[in-house]
């Protein structure tokens, strides 16, 4: 049995647990778990960028206006104020480390004061200029400088293809971690399998970080890449932290559609520049729906497409941005331009073919301003909290911006923690035991329920949901888990078995948050309550596994 004991357990390697680690690090050992590579994550693939206000027309207000206006009422005001106004300090930090943002004259990059050259560029529902961005890769280039100066930190461990299973509280008792109560709980770790080895291996940690990211493969149709099966989420409600509004599921309006392109975003920031969708006839059509047409709020944007669709029978409606100059295209979105050439598609010449497609969970692991959630010694942060910056519906850019703001508060805090905590007491946890299981002989049981899960979410629990709907859903996900359930029990756990249990798990406490908020808001559309309600509704919807019996 493999223990491995560290101050700092973090688990996931985007932009929040990397920027957690490099503040954290210089207080105590850091290990570092993720699933697959280290650059395997979310971040990586985030085309648009930060938003945040240096812009000469913007204010704080402003920012703050625009981001409690998409939450649709249910974001939480003081949280807002605290991301907004910390958001241009946390971008400087990334600057200072090496990070080169566009700038709008390229020669400045050596300038003295960079942020006040800085290119902004604009997405739906910002009423101003300012998102930062690195061209249309933004994520790939602060994951690439965070990287670097990971692997250049001897107080950081890096553990690649580790997958967490479970995290440990001092009640986890049973066989394969199973956790029974949660009286004075507190976490002390998780339970890691090498996917190299396929052995668990016990990590004991004084704080325990979940930073994995999203979980936009617990639908059939998503932007996000494989990794994005809900694990933090998952964990964490297995362990006994609450969760808040998984109701509201972000669906990006523009994924391309074409039979290969797998995953492939198109980001905001076209229509930013002007681009305009246009249905299967070749006729804009946002007008009808929204005053800033083109540029409304994502729930707006995506429920107008998925109407559009159900009208015209059309596979797709299209986005045009070919009545920009091509130079200008693609200089300003030179992978967007690369990739949806390999597809057949030149965008300065022609509207190219979009759907929408999960993208982003506003709900999550409830969190206080520090991260903290209320399982003692367990911080969440990026997309697996819920924070209360999103409300019912996150404004366009505002998640790197989260992560980066709550990394540096949950450091300071995770830190003050380690110096004034007593960990002395804490016991070893019980080492991972598999005795009785063997291996699957039936692993037709993950891909089945696997592509089950994923189809019926998206036709029931998708963008226009109903009651109707979300009993089938609930139906079909409680035979499921009763069926993983008995798998988990008798066979020794695999990489895909762990996704499998977390998508399960993440599906139903959508189904089951959707099913109790009974008025339409924000992300969440439910035909049979069309309107929002905020006499009764105006709060958050929060869940919190029950361990009696
Ligand atoms: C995009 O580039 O459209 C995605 C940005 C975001 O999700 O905030």
């Amino acid at each position: 049995m493999t223990q491995i004991k560290t101050d700092f357990l973090i688990i996931g390697s985007g932009i929040a647990g990397l920027t957690f680690a490099l503040k954290v690090a210089e207080f105590g050992h850091v290990a570092l778990v993720t699933k697959k590579g280290i650059m395997d994550s979310n971040t990586s693939q985030a085309q648009g960028g930060i938003a945040s206000v240096f812009g000469e027309l913007d204010s704080f207000d402003l920012h703050i206006q625009d981001t409690l206006a998409s939450g649709d009422g249910l974001c939480n005001r003081d949280v807002v104020e605290m991301v907004v106004k910390n958001g241009p300090g946390r971008i400087r930090e990334l600057i200072d480390l090496g990070v080169h943002f566009n700038l709008k004259d390229k020669k400045l990059s050596d300038s003295e004061s960079p942020d006040s050259e800085l290119d902004l560029g604009r997405e739906g529902g910002h009423s101003q200029k300012r998102i930062v961005h690195a061209h249309d890769m933004t994520g790939r280039e602060v994951e690439k400088v965070l990287v670097d100066h990971v692997k250049n930190n001897d107080r950081i461990t890096l553990f690649e293809n580790h997958m967490a299973i479970d995290l440990i509280t001092i009640s986890t008792r049973m066989k394969r971690g199973i956790i029974t109560t949660t009286h004075e709980d507190y976490c002390c770790g998780a339970y890691v399998l090498d996917r190299e080895t396929s052995h668990v291996k016990t990590f004991c940690a004084k704080i325990t970080l979940l930073a994995t990211g999203g979980a936009g493969k617990v639908y059939l149709y998503t932007s996000n890449p494989d990794i994005a099966t809900g694990d933090g989420i998952a964990m964490g409600y297995r362990a006994g932290a609450t969760v808040a509004n998984l109701e509201f599921v972000q669906f990006h309006p523009t994924c391309l559609f074409h039979p290969d392109a797998k995953n492939f975003l198109i980001s905001e920031a076209l229509r930013g520049e002007g681009a305009i969708l246009l249905d299967s006839s070749g006729s804009p059509f946002m007008e009808k729906y929204d005053t800033q047409k083109d540029l409304a709020c994502r729930d707006v944007v995506a429920r107008a497409i998925d109407t559009e669709l159900k009208k015209s029978g059309a596979d797709s409606v299209f986005l045009d941005i070919s009545n920009k100059n091509s130079d200008f295209i693609k200089e300003r979105f030179p992978n967007l331009y690369k990739k949806c050439l390999t597809f057949g598609f030149d965008m300065t010449q022609e509207p190219i073919p979009v759907v929408p497609a999960a993208h982003y969970m506003c709900g999550g692991i409830a969190t206080d301003m520090f991260g903290r959630t209320d399982l003692h010694r367990l911080y969440a942060i990026g997309e697996t909290a819920c924070t209360g910056l999103h409300g019912a519906n996150r404004l366009a850019s505002n998640s790197l911006i989260e992560a980066l703001v709550y990394s540096h508060m949950a450091a300071q805090q995770a830190v003050k923690d380690i110096k004034t905590s007593d960990f002395t007491a804490t016991p070893d946890p019980p080492p991972w035991d598999e005795v009785g299981t063997t291996d699957s002989d039936e692993v037709i049981m993950v891909s089945q329920n696997w592509d089950e899960i994923r189809r019926f979410m998206w036709n029931y629990v998708g963008i226009v949901r109903s009651n109707k709907r979300l009993e089938r859903a609930q139906r079909r996900i409680e035979i499921i888990q009763k069926e993983i359930r008995e798998y988990y029990w008798d066979f020794r756990v695999s990489p895909d078995l762990i996704e499998l249990r977390n998508i399960a798990m993440v599906a139903e406490l959508i189904i089951k948050c959707a099913g109790y908020r009974k008025e339409s808001r924000g992300l969440h559309h439910n035909i049979g309550y069309p309107y929002r309600d905020d006499m009764h509704w105006q709060k958050d919807t929060i869940l919190r596994r029950s361990f009696m019996g």
